[in-house]
């Protein structure tokens, strides 16, 4: 008999750098067969599909088929937000297939003396309305988990919420430096729950298919297709730089940034703050949170199969750092926050360094050395890494950091 108490012990995280094991990283430019890759032509015909094909397979899962947008409608907007420099819109996606039908709203903010505004695109956790305290942002009538402390109870977003989280936002910052912000309730994609019954999942099934099969989406591809579908719309708002949107991303959306970024090349640039585990951070190192702890903890982020390595990141053929490259040669920024072990910000700097070999096939510049930066001290180049002073969280530091880097990495052309 396994007692509980055996369970806990085999799940203890390991936060001692000396206890990290052994471990061969991957070379990126490396064929599973041993070949190598010497230029960028074998990188896209050969290097990246074979990457981009055991992520998908292993780890995210693969999209079971295409929809796109049934119709679209802007549902609010005003060319008088946030004191008059900025203008708001509200644009509901309708997605419809076999009698099933699902809508998300994209909170879209667009500094007003900028034409055609590049802008940030990110998920938030508890709906469009807590970003900002603006009256007029409509709240989501979706499924949301309970959080007494922002008034959130039966699973409902309500008034008592507008406003939480400001702090991880720098709506203004954003507007002043001539970007736009558009932003999305996740839980109007996919509901973060391990139920597929619910969220963008049960349009693709066949038959009386319930559950994704072993190779198919998690919820982390699920909300990265929903990404894709806001990019679709961007494509068709010509006050949006379509070529210059940067997919942004905290945690568990950050992991979502990141997928998005390497599953679809329209994306100009990615960020991943504090992505952690299945984001940036590099399995193998099995420090802080691991492959088996997320699985078990969240079962339906990936797919099935990535449970294979469980305990088992040895036999990963690949890890992190190629999800990385996989975004090569566009701009990434990964950022860590030096309390936040459970990411293991150490795993996220080394992803970015073992990244950068692809950057230079490229002549684009990544992380230079293996030696870490000091805190709040930020390396900017076509790869770019912070660890900030704090917790897990997204600061006005964070948002300082990536309006600069964004500004010299798109702004210049
Ligand atoms: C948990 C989870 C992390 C995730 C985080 C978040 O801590 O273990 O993998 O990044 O939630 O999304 O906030």
């Amino acid at each position: 008999q396994i007692s509980f108490g055996q369970l806990r012990v085999e799940f203890e995280p390991n936060y001692d750098e000396s206890k990290v094991p052994e471990f061969e990283v991957p070379d990126p430019l490396r064929m599973f067969n041993g070949r190598k890759i010497r230029n960028q032509r074998r990188w896209e015909k050969k290097g990246r599909p074979e990457l981009l094909e055991f992520f998908t397979r292993n780890v995210y899962g693969r999209v079971p088929g295409e929809l796109g947008i049934s119709t679209w409608e802007v549902v609010e907007q005003s060319d008088n937000a946030l004191g008059g420099k900025a203008k708001r819109k509200q644009v509901d996606l309708v997605f419809k297939k076999n009698g099933r039908s699902l809508h998300f709203n994209i909170l879209i903010y667009l500094p007003k003396n900028v034409d055609n505004a590049p802008v940030f695109l990110g998920y938030n956790f508890y709906g469009n309305h807590t970003i900002t305290n603006d009256v007029n942002v409509i709240i989501s009538d979706a499924w949301a988990r309970n959080n007494p402390s922002f008034g959130i109870i039966n699973n409902q977003l309500t008034e008592q919420s507008r406003g939480v989280r400001v702090n991880r936002w720098a709506v203004n910052e954003i507007i002043d430096a001539g970007f736009g912000l558009a932003t999305i309730y996740y839980g109007e994609v996919d509901p973060d729950k391990d139920d597929f019954r619910d969220g963008i999942h049960p349009f693709f099934y066949v038959d009386a298919q319930q559950r994704p099969a072993a190779d198919e989406w998690g919820s982390v591809a699920g909300w990265a297709w929903g990404l894709s579908r806001a990019m679709d719309y961007f494509e068709e708002d010509a006050e949006v730089n379509e070529n210059k949107v940067v997919v942004f991303g905290h945690s568990r959306l950050g992991k979502t940034s990141l997928w998005a970024g390497v599953t679809d090349e329209r994306f100009a640039a990615v960020i991943s703050n504090n992505s952690g585990c299945g984001g940036a951070a590099l399995s193998k190192r099995q420090f802080g949170e691991t492959v088996a702890r997320i699985n078990n903890s969240f079962p339906h982020w990936f797919c099935k199969n990535f449970r294979n390595y469980n305990k088992n990141e040895d036999a990963l053929p690949a890890d992190q750092h190629e999800l990385l490259a996989l975004i090569a040669p566009r701009p990434v920024y990964v950022a860590s926050a030096e309390e936040d072990q459970w990411a293991d910000p150490r795993g996220e700097f080394l992803s970015a360094f073992y990244a950068t070999p692809v950057y230079d096939l490229y002549g684009e510049k990544g992380i230079p050395s293996k030696e870490m930066p000091a805190v709040n001290q930020p390396i900017q180049n076509t790869v770019a890494y912070h660890i900030r002073t704090g917790g897990h969280d997204v600061t006005g530091f964070d948002w300082e950091q990536y309006i600069k880097w964004a500004t010299e990495q798109l702004m210049n052309e």
